[in-house]
């Protein structure tokens, strides 16, 4: 949680929208009016005049089916056809798509004309693979120009692709891999990170070791070794991407297809410690995508150079790096690498370099700026930039005025944008030339989208109240399922409240507080999920990570608060008793927290692990997790007289403490 989402300080700093910035603005106050008039009218007429539709829809919604929804069900488009042949075909073909940078300084532009051709050829080699629409391509990829040109290849045959962030262990991917039945692997040799090759094709021969998955074929593009004999190759399983490209026809015909055909799987991490595969369709996640890119960040496609952080590993790569961007004919910047290397103020540099427009990231790199100081970024021109957003964590007050006033010059205007791999697209931001804006909360929903604060009992909270974050009503880039698993679909979104007067309500899995004038704080989430720099893992998932190693008998994972990761894993485990002493002897604690990092990925290493002789459990034997939290963020105990044993916890607070 972060406290300064309470501070009523906060609340009273308010910005109007810059008199110039409004006057141009692309969305205006009447689209509230619109949306609220005839909310599917407006969803309508959003998905006809967004996308190119081969053949129109009749009906807008059907719910009938509940929580499984059809948007736009009888009509037929391609999500690639929108992405790309269109703009060419309306003559943009020579406005540049993606403007690339590698983080050792190479680069690439690439024009809508010839990011169509590169994507058509890469369709003809996933049919000519045996790729069918509706089967499952896996994609691990650094951040280069292919992991952009294969998951529109995937889409453009009616294929639904499944992107795993190049974070993550080889074992985390193959748990990925399995889940999803994926018939191709599509990864790089390596990718550049801090001034070296980061390898994927190992991991990726690790995830398929032994066997017993369903891949048949593995394409590797060449991205990082100009010399491969570092590479292990299994033939007849592994291609190269170039070589096989050269082989396959430059023309292909987009086909449609039905405006509920799965696109994409994206797992993330839940309550318990098997990640879920959250699955999107294609017509209605289009036109919220595109909708809310448009209207959130004011993209005038002509003349802006908009640039997302995020890595295409995460739906917000998905959504406002790929589907968002592309569907609106804009102009991206995508960059490889870390924001320090080769030294830190990369990123500004970029920023000058391109002319950005529109900057799009993380309270966690916000802050970690903040901590770096302002002399860095500086020394760049960033007068360019004329809107900055904030997405995936809860963002103080601090770092929103900082953000606004440092890399914003104190003109632009700043969004903090909520929303989740769930909801596919924005659901809560202000609108940059309407609403005026609160550092440090979303605010409001977007026309079009109802959002609800509730409390235990399913009714709504007052104003200055606090509660948790319901959807009572559907969108068009819901999740339409959890892949193969509907009974946990229902269990983790739609059991938590009653239903409503259009059926079942959703439930987010987050905290969240009306001010004064009703506007929306987030406070967090309140289930086991963490928010560790922007990336959701699981308290359960790390903890079956660290039993799996021989030392561990038990563990306990929570989410302290972290000045700038907003939260950080905190591990505490019980050592079994003939390994106690090799888990105490000096390295034994960061080999744990190492275990974690090759088991599930460098972002899920523990910032601390302690080892404990017991955990603090209630009599019915569930760990007090609050309890640990309070340890590990140093407050005073709370409210030990449910455990059993109460002088658990102190052992631990000071064992903390040393
Ligand atoms: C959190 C990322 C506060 C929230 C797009 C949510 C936020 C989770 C915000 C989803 C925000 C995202 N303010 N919290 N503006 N945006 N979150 O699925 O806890 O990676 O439930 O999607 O991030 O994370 P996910």
């Amino acid at each position: 949680m972060v406290e300064s989402a309470g501070d009523v300080r906060a609340e009273d700093i308010v910005f109007d929208p810059p008199a110039e910035f409004a006057a141009q603005a692309v969305a205006t106050a009447d689209l509230y009016a619109r949306a609220a008039a005839d909310r599917l009218g407006f969803w309508a007429d959003q998905a006809r005049s967004l996308l190119h539709w081969h053949a129109p829809f009749t009906e807008v919604l059907d719910w009938s089916d509940a929580p499984f929804a059809r948007w736009f069900g009888d009509g037929r488009l391609n999500v690639a056809y929108n992405c790309l042949d269109r703009h060419v075909l309306a003559g943009h073909g020579d406005r540049v798509a993606l403007l690339w940078e590698g983080e050792p300084g190479d680069s690439r532009r690439i024009t809508y004309a010839e990011l169509t051709a590169e994507v058509k050829r890469a369709a003809n080699l996933l049919t000519a693979l045996g790729v069918e629409a509706g089967d499952r391509v896996a994609i691990y990829l650094p951040m280069i120009p292919e992991a952009i040109i294969a998951m529109l290849a995937v889409a453009r045959i009616g294929a639904v692709h499944s992107v795993v962030f190049g974070g993550f262990s080889a074992e985390s991917l193959r748990a990925r891999i399995e889940d999803a039945e994926a018939k191709l692997v599509i990864t790089a040799d390596g990718g550049w990170r801090r001034g070296k090759v980061s390898p994927l094709k190992p991991a990726v021969d690790a995830a398929l070791a032994g066997g017993g998955t369903t891949v048949e074929k593995v394409l590797v593009v060449k991205r990082a070794w100009d010399d491969s004999e570092q590479l292990a190759w299994t033939d007849g399983r592994d291609l190269w991407w170039h070589e096989e490209l050269a082989q396959v026809d430059w023309e292909h015909e987009a086909q449609p297809f039905e405006a509920e055909n799965p696109l994409f799987i994206l797992y993330t991490s839940g309550t318990t410690g098997k990640p879920k595969g959250i699955f999107h369709t294609s017509g209605g996640y289009l036109t919220q995508s595109a909708y809310t890119h448009r209207n959130v960040f004011d993209l005038h496609p002509d003349r802006d150079v908009y640039w997302c952080t995020a890595d295409v590993g995460w739906v917000t790569g998905h959504t406002y790096v790929v589907y968002g961007p592309l569907a609106n004919g804009a102009t991206s910047v995508i960059y490889e690498g870390t924001p320090d290397a080769p030294k830190p103020g990369r990123w500004w540099a970029l920023i000058e370099k391109y002319g950005v427009t529109q900057l799009y990231t993380a309270p966690t790199a916000i802050r970690s700026f903040m901590k770096a100081g302002r002399e860095i970024p500086q020394q760049y021109d960033l007068s360019s930039l004329r809107l900055l957003g904030s997405v995936g964590e809860p963002i103080n007050p601090e770092a929103w005025l900082w953000y606004r006033e440092v890399i914003g010059g104190g003109r632009t205007p700043v969004v903090d944008t909520w929303w989740q791999t769930e909801t596919g697209a924005i659901m809560v931001s202000p609108l940059p030339g309407v609403t005026a804006a609160k550092p440090g909360s979303a605010q409001v929903p977007l026309p079009g989208i109802v959002v609800d604060v509730l409390d235990d009992t399913g009714a709504p909270v007052g104003r200055n109240e606090s509660g948790l974050l319901a959807i009572p009503e559907p969108w068009p880039s819901m999740l339409r399922g959890i892949w193969g698993d509907p009974h946990r679909f229902h269990e983790t979104y739609w059991s938590r409240f009653s239903d409503g007067p259009s059926g079942p309500v959703y439930f987010a899995g987050d905290g969240a507080r009306r001010d004064h004038d009703g506007d929306i704080w987030l406070l967090g989430r309140v289930d086991d999920v963490m928010n560790v720099a922007g990336h959701r893992l699981s308290t359960a998932e790390i903890e079956s990570a660290l039993v799996s190693h021989p030392w561990v008998a038990e563990a306990a994972v929570v989410g302290a608060s972290d000045e700038t990761t907003g939260q950080a894993v905190v591990a505490f485990v019980i050592p079994r008793a003939r390994h106690a002493d090799e888990a105490a002897r000096e390295g034994g604690v960061d080999e744990l927290r190492a275990h974690v990092a090759s088991s599930i990925g460098p972002i899920a290493r523990p910032r601390e692990l302690f080892l404990v002789n017991e955990l603090p459990k209630t009599r019915s034997g569930k760990i007090m997790r609050r309890l640990l939290r309070d340890a590990a963020e140093g407050r005073e105990l709370g409210d030990t007289t449910t455990l059993t044993d109460a002088t658990v916890m102190k052992a631990i607070a000071d064992r903390v403490r040393h």
